[in-house]
């Protein structure tokens, strides 16, 4: 039997042995593509490259492509064939072949590779292709009743986000025989049964859709081709589902040990969907999602909710989902090796994700029993939008969950309302990540049109020669830019390092030959090509001038001890929390530095002073820092990290520095590490579920900080009048005195208000035989009433104490009944609900003593007259 890595190995080999070049997955987690959550299919790292957006390196690749797909979360688990991880074999071509040799190499490898027989393929093509139909018939012999026509829902493609290549397309199915299907006369390829698997999806990328849904044709055709590789082992290996081709099967037989249940009847989704969406955790995760509240962490929390949704069914109680992960290593660890070591790290954030939603899973569910019994009773079929929000808020729900479990009892929930509640969390949810200046935008994507690249010059120089190749003024590509105006530029070579990587674009000078400035603000860049931001301070600015683009050094040297800073703190937190660290995200300026790390809990001091102190060695170490560039290959064959999400080219950049850090990255670094002088922690916080952030400063960002101590340590020496090293001991000093000095204003305090006591004991009213104490006080806080009234149920054995204040601008009011007053009646409680309102708060308590706050003191006479009243009406 084919096992799933011989499929794995099959294909690349074919599409190699057609000149396809092996392209690794790109993350999951897509770097540069706004309009994508997830990495939907294999052609979205190489979209660009369809777009014509960037020059070309090769016209045929071939991939295996990490994917994640929700549209259909609510059949994962349920159905024989979907997903939502899943692995998509892959072959594309950039302008190179087109619709026959696609579709001859989807046939070749389906019959002679894999020999699937020819008389169980039937095709489909898009209604009105004719030349993709006579491909099918006439060159590749299909005959004619098993190529079905079939409109745009099914056979048209794309784009994968809100913009980008798409087109007609023709796709390959498998009939899985008559036993699986519908029955009905006119079943075929399209008939949502079971019989006919669709399992490669070939696109004729023909056309360019943007953001409008407007589609105009593409600089050059292309080929995208999609099979989804457990589909595909379904078929090779003959079972049923794709839950039992071998690797899936592994998690399956784990699932049903570990929770001691049989793979039988009710079971099999719930089995399917925590072995599916274990999976999708696990490769997600490792690529730098987290379970959170919006956009795709959102997405991940939907996925583990339904799985322990699925997980009680099957007898789960404790947290179970971050148990399957190991095994998911050990599946997939030697083919996506980025999941062994994130293991730790994700099985952490996990476990705490299912404690925290078990928690309240079991009374959210309760709760939906109650809402169907009641739906049940009023006949009404549907779950109010508000209930369904109240289910999210409070228990965790996510709506599509409420849905999914309102459809196994015939309900359905209004989505609509609940969207409304929901739109608040939502438009925050998008904000945080979209939103980019848009005439910005635009004039980047103008320029980069017409750029063809720019060279980078800065790893060795900080001025370059160069010629303007174009110019903006943010609306549009103009020749000329005017004295005052502020515009963007580009160059065919330039020292500017453009924004990437975390770190910040240079700052600087283009200088014309006429003696025309333009001041560059940062620089930014599109695909390839780099765009100074900023403005012309003299003169008048030209297309097609030759100039000298200076960047400033300073700022630039800063950069650099910082970015190489972060190196170092990488590998040194490497070396004391563990190999699960890895890179998430990081941000380089000349002022600071800020790196963000997968990790699972806060470091302690002692781990934050040894990494700085690892860091500060290395850097007095003076490490020889060198930058090399490689296949990706051989760069991984040294150990180099990689970022998470990053994707990379064939050929990357692996800096080194020494035999300590070694990590592929193209910024610009010191050429030794003693030259990034000394490193200081600042802050150490969380940015996200599984993450921690570390901001840290060198060079000048130490010096300031130094300054700006060195001066508050001034300013204190100077105000308590101490020397620098007795500040502390003096501000003890000065503690402990203005404490005791509290103490005795207290003692004080009670003393005056005592001092009236038997006074106001001996005016008192007595009704049936309990003393009604009532009094208003300025300045006394509520722990002083308290006292006081402590003392006057001591004095007066039958009494109620009634008392008010009013401190700092607040009113204060307590009610206390001694033990003979209670048993008479007295209720403190009652009294203090009453009166509370008169002075504009709320508060209750016990029978023998109660106390509230209030905002309006002006009524605090009014109130304990009232508090008589109602109290002698209680007594009476
Ligand atoms: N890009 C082709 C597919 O996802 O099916």
């Amino acid at each position: 039997m084919l096992l799933v890595k011989d499929l794995r190995d099959s294909y690349i080999e074919f599409f190699k042995s057609k000149q396809h070049r092996h392209i690794h997955s790109s993350s999951l987690v897509p770097k540069d593509d706004p309009t994508l959550l997830f990495t939907t299919a294999g052609m979205v790292q190489f979209k660009p490259m369809f777009a014509g957006t960037i020059p070309l390196e090769y016209t045929r690749a071939t991939s295996i492509q990490k994917c994640l797909r929700t549209s259909d979360l609510e059949n994962v688990g349920r159905t024989k064939r979907h997903c939502t991880f899943f692995e998509m074999l892959g072959n594309f071509s950039f302008g190179d072949y087109f619709k026959k040799e696609a579709i001859e190499y989807a046939w070749e490898y389906s019959t002679v590779v894999l020999r699937l027989p020819k008389d169980r393929i039937w095709v489909s093509v898009f209604e009105n292709d004719d030349e993709a139909f006579n491909i099918w018939n006439k060159t590749v012999g299909v005959p004619a009743e098993r190529i079905v026509r079939l409109g745009k829902a099914d056979n048209f493609w794309g784009p994968a986000g809100d913009s980008g290549a798409c087109g007609p397309c023709s796709e390959l199915y498998i009939d899985k025989g008559p036993q699986l299907g519908c029955g009905k006369p006119d079943c075929k390829p399209g008939c949502d049964c079971e019989r006919y698997m669709e399992y490669w999806n070939i696109v004729f990328n023909q056309y360019f859709q943007d953001t409008d849904g407007r589609q105009t044709p593409l600089p050059q055709t292309g080929i995208d081709t999609g099979m989804g590789l457990e589909r595909l082992a379904t078929i090779v290996q003959d079972v049923e589902s794709i839950f039992q081709t071998n690797e899936l099967k592994q998690l399956v037989d784990f699932v049903c040990r570990e929770l001691n249940v049989k793979y039988e009847g009710n079971n099999i989704p719930a089995v399917n969907a925590m072995v599916e969406h274990a999976r999708s955790l696990t490769f997600a995760m490792t690529d730098g999602a987290y379970p959170s509240n919006e956009g795709r962490g959102y997405v991940l929390r939907r996925i583990l909710r339904r799985a322990l949704r699925f997980g009680r069914m099957l007898g789960m109680k404790e947290p179970f989902v971050y148990r399957m992960v190991d095994e998911v290593v050990a599946i997939y660890g030697s083919y996506y090796p980025e999941i062994v070591s994130s293991a730790k790290n994700v099985k952490n954030v996990l476990e705490g994700e299912e404690r925290r939603f078990l928690e309240t899973l079991e009374k959210g569910i309760d709760r939906l029993d109650e809402i169907f019994a009641a739906l049940s009773k009023n006949g009404s079929g549907k779950i109010s939008g508000h209930d369904a929000f109240l289910l999210y808020d409070t228990y965790g729900f996510p709506a599509e969950m409420t849905s999914e479990m309102a459809m196994e009892k015939g309900f359905s929930v209004d989505m609509e309302e609940f969207s409304a509640e929901m739109e608040k969390q939502r438009e925050r949810g998008k904000q945080s990540w979209k939103g980019a200046d848009n005439a910005f935008e635009s004039a980047m994507t103008e320029l980069a049109k017409i750029g063809s690249g720019t060279v980078f010059t800065g790893y060795a120089e900080t001025e370059t020669a160069a010629t303007v190749a174009a110019l903006s003024d943010g609306r549009q590509v103009i020749d000329a830019l005017k004295e005052g105006m502020k515009g963007y530029v580009v160059l065919d070579k330039t020292a500017f390092y453009a924004e990437s990587g975390g770190q910040s674009g240079d700052t600087g000078e283009i200088v014309f030959g006429d003696g025309a400035v333009f001041v560059v603000e940062d620089t930014k860049k599109s695909s390839k090509t780099f765009v100074h931001h900023g403005y012309v301070k003299k003169g008048t600015i030209r297309k097609n001038e030759p100039v000298s683009a200076r960047i400033d050094i300073v700022r630039r040297s800063l950069i650099k001890g910082n970015h190489s800073a972060t190196h170092l703190l990488q590998a040194a937190l490497r070396q004391v929390l563990g190999d699960h660290v890895k890179q998430a995200g990081s941000f380089v300026d000349a002022d600071r530095l800020r790196f963000d790390f997968s990790h699972f809990e806060a470091m302690s001091v002692e781990q934050i002073d040894r990494v700085e102190q690892i860091v500060n060695t290395k850097i007095w170490e003076n490490l020889a820092v060198s930058a090399k560039e490689m296949k990706i290959e051989e760069a991984l064959k040294t150990g180099a990290m990689a970022e998470f999400g990053e994707k990379y080219g064939e050929v990357v950049r692996v800096v080194s520095m020494g035999e300590f850090s070694r990590e592929f990255c193209g910024g610009t670094h010191v050429d030794n590490t003693g030259k990034i002088g000394v490193f200081k922690i600042l802050k150490e916080s969380s940015p996200g579920a599984g993450m921690r952030r570390i901001e840290g400063v060198t060079l000048k960002g130490v010096a300031d900080r130094y300054s700006s101590l060195e001066s508050i340590v001034s300013a204190l020496a100077a105000e308590f009048n101490a020397p620098e090293k007795d500040i502390v001991a003096r501000i003890k000093d000065l503690a402990a005195e203005n404490k005791s000095l509290q103490k005795e204003i207290q003692k004080a305090k009670s003393a005056n208000l005592a001092s009236n006591l038997d006074t106001m004991i001996a005016e008192a009213e007595e009704i049936a035989g309990i003393k009604i104490i009532a009094q208003t006080f300025d300045g006394a806080s509520a722990d002083d009433l308290r006292v006081l009234a402590d003392t006057v149920r001591n004095k007066v054995q039958s009494s109620v104490v009634i008392f008010a204040s009013s401190c700092d601008g607040k009113a204060s009011l307590l009610v206390a009944a001694t033990r003979p007053a209670v048993d008479k009646g007295a209720d403190a409680g009652a009294v203090i609900k009453k009166i509370a309102p008169i002075v504009g708060g709320g508060g209750g308590g016990r029978k023998d003593l109660a106390q509230a706050g209030g905002k309006d003191p002006s009524k605090m006479k009014d109130a304990v007259a009232e508090g008589v009243t109602v109290f002698k009406g209680i007594i009476k």
